[in-house]
């Protein structure tokens, strides 16, 4: 079987190395030196109890066991604190289960052909007796994809979305000393939100975090700089305070900016009273002189300390980071930021990557950032969810712009919640530009879709009017009445061609790509062979609803009024084998393959978003053996006036380079190297070759990075290459 085409030739593997590390999984003390104002923020990842399948109920039977099975905290099976887990595989976070599966052609493609069913985790803590009296939050940042939550043998919590976090005070019922706390989870991954590979399991972080009961609620704090009107920067400051105490508190509110050397440039406060079991904002600015900006080339990033004071005492403390800068979108000129065009430059991307299935490590979120941004990104769609948050971090430290997108569609309560959610916890990125509310929805075109991104609107602005919204619509556009029109920047995906029509009839309405393309492509494949499940490179297998990567960007490049692209898709991704099936399991979508390495379409945006240095690069390799005196299809992606090709010296003369379409050309093969030089005028600015190899010598391994912190967490892609007797990789 060949699970991944693409990845025949080269192969990445994912290096994990983990600590011993002080919490056990069976019944450790979770306690650790407290941060400021006694605020502990433990990492539950470690040491939990894992079941693949269901473990089903009892049946309820007679009256005792039903009278008993409808009270809070009756709990049977696998969720009840009694239930003999001691078979159960011991696991760490972030976990996927599906992607240890086999593949299975009776499973379903769009999961990559991996059955994902049905799980239970169990874990056990213990808490410190001085814990009791504390507000404790148990945090689960991720969980593929419907759960229902017991903490001690009681209903905790269900949760219907696959791509939002849990939080949930287990204050009530949590137990201290001797008397352990046991936390069971039925994660059911039958239940599917997409139609990419969506894993299973808990796949992001999980936190407990141990609080003063007067306390910054979770996500509370907004604090995003704005420039005002008359020029200056300000941060207006929302601080969302929470009390489970039995009486009510007046406390005093303080926010402090930190620049990136640590020094505190300025702080604010106010009073709040906080009633029992409510919420309560604070509210005040701090007002900034000459802040550094945060931009794509310098992502210069702030922090906001808040602490909250109950009679001059520091009850709890909550850091945030931000960045200033200023964001526009204009209905004629594209996208601004710091009153600087910037046409947007980016891919879309789901989030599963090489190796690890959705657990995706933190360090492999910076590395993927980089691999974009080294591609001349400078843009991310987050198809079609809302992201882990260390992604949007390492957005925010790298420059990376962001489309943070919503869930399911809809305005029921628990559509709303959801969306409520992704913008309470991420307002505070620089690196989010805009909220998109759906993708490609059945109703785009209609009332319905209309009413219901009005109210989905409506929600997002409740808590953030820095960002426009916008949503992803395949077509209806020109409808009478249609999902854009509630929208602030209109999203298109694959309609060039009603872009102009669009602008004309809604010359006030910003619009952007978010989605396009749709070729597909093997690395280092250059012929297409559907037996052998791979796709020719050359940017010239297009689906029937999108274009190639180079008219695609041609479409969006020569029209100032489309604010820029988002290419589908960066990375390739599980599931959607499209135009193949099984056993093709994953996507050939994206500019580069699964483990990151480039595809030409890689190249071909380095060369069409990259303007500050000459780029060229050509394709195929130059391994042809048996094909003599044959001609073979050179494609050279540079951004270059004009390219001259040597073969093995000989000049094969010099061609201007079309900016959309490149140069494609055919050179007949002769074993050696050819080489392609560039030039601007009559100046030589790069130049780049592909070698004849001889057979495969050695296996070189090659970390991306010369370090690994030995803390269980850090982890990184190590390259194999095969190269010759002289060190050439071979293709
Ligand atoms: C789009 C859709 C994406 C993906 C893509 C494949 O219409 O929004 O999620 O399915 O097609 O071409």
């Amino acid at each position: 079987m060949k699970p991944f085409p693409q990845s025949t030739r080269l192969f990445t593997f994912l290096v994990f190395v983990f600590c011993a590390i002080s919490l056990s999984a069976q019944n450790s003390t979770l306690s650790a030196a407290p941060a400021a104002a006694g605020r502990e923020q433990l990492s539950l990842d470690r040491g939990w109890l894992f079941h693949e399948g269901d473990v089903p109920f009892p049946t309820i039977l007679g009256h005792q066991m039903s009278y008993n099975n409808a009270k809070a905290g009756a709990s049977w099976g696998a969720a009840s604190p009694g239930f003999d887990d001691s078979s159960w595989q011991q696991v760490d976070l972030p976990h996927d289960w599906a992607v240890a599966q086999p593949f299975e052609q009776k499973a379903n493609i769009s999961q990559g052909y991996r059955d994902r069913g049905m799980g239970w985790y169990r874990k056990y803590f213990k808490l410190d007796p001085a814990d009791h009296g504390k507000h404790l939050e148990l945090q689960l940042d991720g969980i593929a994809t419907h759960c229902t939550i017991w903490v001690n043998g009681v209903l905790a919590a269900r949760n219907w979305c696959g791509y939002t976090s849990v939080y949930i005070d287990i204050s009530p019922f949590a137990n201290f000393g001797s008397d352990v706390n046991i936390i069971a989870v039925q994660v059911d991954a039958v239940s599917q939100e997409g139609w990419w590979y969506e894993g299973a399991g808990l796949y992001r972080h999980a936190w407990l975090v141990k609080r003063s009961p007067m306390h910054i609620a979770t996500d509370g704090i907004y604090a995003n700089p704005v420039r005002t009107a008359d020029g200056q920067w300000t941060i207006p400051i929302e601080a969302t305070l929470y009390s489970s105490d039995q009486t009510s508190a007046k406390v005093e509110v303080e926010s402090t900016l930190i620049d990136p050397s640590g020094k505190e440039l300025v702080s604010g406060r106010t009073q709040a009273t906080v009633d029992p079991l409510k919420e309560s904002v604070a509210i005040f600015s701090l007002a900034v002189t000459s802040p550094e900006l945060w931009s794509l080339e310098t992502p210069t990033l702030y922090s906001v300390r808040t602490r909250v004071k109950r009679d001059g005492v520091n009850v709890d403390e909550a850091t945030t980071q931000c960045g200033f800068r200023t964001i526009r979108f204009d209905p004629d000129k594209g996208f601004f930021l710091n009153d600087q065009h910037v046409e947007l430059k980016g891919t879309c991307n789901h989030q599963d990557m090489a190796g690890v299935g959705v657990a995706v490590p933190d360090s492999l979120w910076e590395f993927r950032v980089r691999k974009l941004k080294e591609m001349g990104a400078n843009a991310n769609r987050c198809a079609h969810n809302p992201p882990a948050v260390e992604f949007l971090d390492a957005c925010d430290r790298q420059g990376l712009l962001v489309m943070d997108e919503n869930r399911d569609f809809g305005s029921s309560p628990e559509n709303l919640k959801q969306l409520d959610w992704m913008v309470r916890r991420d307002r505070n990125h620089p690196s989010v530009i805009l909220w998109s509310v759906f993708n490609e929805e059945p109703s785009q075109g209609t009332e319905m879709g209309y009413e219901m991104v009005r109210r989905m609107s409506e929600v997002v602005k409740e808590r953030d009017t820095t960002r426009p919204v916008t949503a992803a619509q395949s077509n209806s556009d020109l409808n009478p009445v249609n999902a854009s029109q509630a929208a602030d920047v209109a999203g298109f995906n694959y309609v060039y061609y009603d872009f102009d029509a669009y602008h004309k009839k809604y010359p006030t309405k910003p619009l952007f790509s978010s989605e396009d393309t749709s070729t597909v492509m093997t690395r280092d494949e250059f012929a297409t062979d559907r037996q052998r499940t791979v796709l020719t490179s050359y940017d010239e297998y297009v689906l029937p609803w999108g274009l190639s990567h180079r008219n695609a960007w041609k479409q969006v490049d020569t029209r100032p009024f489309v604010a820029g692209t988002m290419v589908w898709t960066g990375f390739d991704y599980r599931g959607e084998p499209q135009p193949l099936s099984w056993p093709a399991a994953g996507s050939s979508f994206g500019c580069m393959d699964l483990c990151g390495f480039p595809k030409t379409a890689y190249w071909i945006h380095q060369a069409q978003w990259i303007t500050s240095r000459p780029i060229l690069h050509l394709v195929p390799h130059w391994n042809w053996a048996g094909s003599e005196g044959k001609p073979i299809k050179v494609f050279v992606a540079a951004n270059v006036e004009k390219v001259e090709l040597f073969l093995n010296g000989k000049s094969l003369g010099l061609s201007p380079v079309d900016k959309y379409q490149m140069l494609t050309t055919n050179v007949n093969f002769e074993p050696g190297k050819l080489e392609a030089v560039g030039y601007n005028g009559s100046q030589e600015v790069a130049r780049f070759a592909v070698e004849t190899t001889g057979t495969a010598a050695k296996l070189q391994l090659v970390p991306d990075r010369i370090s690994l912190a030995g803390d269980g967490y850090d982890a990184q892609p190590v390259a194999v290459r095969v190269v010759d007797a002289q060190g050439r990789i071979l293709p």
